[in-house]
């Protein structure tokens, strides 16, 4: 390890994610066990350019794995998006003695840091941390496996109703630019019909579709739907257009919403989290910046921050899961 580096700060910024304190407390456990100092920066970006900062130690994290959200708290900062912005930044982590940063965020926090290492020439390490999963160069992002159980496990409470009153249900599940959710949370909860935003599905044929299911003798459905959907109709509006259709059916929309990034961290999470606060911290004192600790084949791995912002490799959803989905809807 090198010894060039003796203080590392770190932030969640983006989203908030369940697991990211369990980052946190394993980024802080792992400087404290190297003997390097820890800074924590509240509220991301904006923190570091307000000089927002506390000092860290190895019992300021007691009590925080099993904790949803971020203790640090997170924003998305639109002063970092400008070079004074960071150049402010950099002037307050230098003051603070820091040497390099550990960015807990998804692809938007990465962007920010890569800008943040070519101006400032500032050594940086990402963990992924969004409950969309939309990172490459990763299986997993923290707060996916989570958000996962709790989106199913609320489909599977809506799935009582739908059954007692035979009824049509249009769900909408977070997923701003990716289906992840939406199509593992569909097989998981045993939906009818998936809309994701990797997929374009004509609203003509999701009506056929429905209208055979019914005349196989479905008398419910359960139609999941991620936010970011292409359709060009909302989950509103595609109750409106297939009510239209079909005033005979009794149908249903249930938006799940922020729920899904709350709560206590799965288990896999929390050793997700670990895993990879481990690795940053160890990558940095090694000499490594510009990366993102990612997790492949359960093994972790080091992924250049360009590789993993959107659109580094093309559509990482699984088509297989979209041909498995539809077998199971017969
Ligand atoms: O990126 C995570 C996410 O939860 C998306 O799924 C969602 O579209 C977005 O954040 C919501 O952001 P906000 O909490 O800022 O409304």
């Amino acid at each position: 390890m090198s010894g060039k580096i003796k203080k590392i700060a770190v932030l969640t910024s983006g989203g908030d994610a369940p697991g990211m304190n369990a980052a946190i407390r394993a980024v802080v456990r792992t400087c404290a066990y190297y003997k390097v100092e820890i800074l924590g920066v509240y509220r991301g970006y904006q923190g570091m350019i307000e000089e927002d900062f506390v000092e860290l130690n190895a019992r300021s994290v007691r009590d925080t794995i099993n904790k949803g959200g971020t203790f640090l708290k997170s924003a998305r900062s639109k002063d970092f998006k400008t070079k004074e912005g960071r150049k402010k930044a950099y002037e307050n982590l230098k003051k603070h003695n820091v040497d390099a940063l550990v960015v807990i965020g998804g692809d938007g926090s990465f962007t920010g840091a890569l800008l943040f290492n070519q101006e400032h020439n500032f050594p940086v390490m990402g963990i992924p941390g969004t409950i969309d999963n939309d990172i490459y160069g990763t299986t997993y992002t923290l707060g996916y496996d989570t958000a996962l159980n709790t989106a199913v496990e609320a489909i599977d409470k809506i799935r009582d109703t739908a059954s007692s009153h035979n009824r049509m249900f249009f769900i909408e599940v977070m997923g701003r630019d990716a289906g992840f959710i939406a199509l593992n949370t569909g097989i998981g909860g045993g939906a009818e019909r998936i809309l994701i935003p990797e997929e374009n599905t004509p609203v003509e044929e999701l009506l056929q579709d429905l209208e055979e299911g019914h005349a196989k003798g479905k008398t419910s459905n359960i139609i999941v739907v991620a936010e970011g959907d292409k359709s060009g109709k909302n989950v509103f509006q595609l109750k409106e257009y297939v009510e239209q259709k079909h005033p005979e059916y009794d149908i249903r929309v249930s938006v799940l919403g922020h729920m899904q990034r709350g709560g206590a961290p799965s288990c896999y999470d929390r050793v997700l989290a670990t895993r990879m606060g481990v690795k940053a911290v160890e990558s940095l004192l090694d000499g490594k910046s510009n990366y993102m600790v990612g997790i492949n084949n359960d093994r972790m791995d080091l992924v250049p921050l360009e590789k993993a912002i959107k659109g580094g490799e093309g559509d990482k959803i699984d088509k297989d899961l979209i041909r498995i989905a539809e077998i199971m809807s017969v």
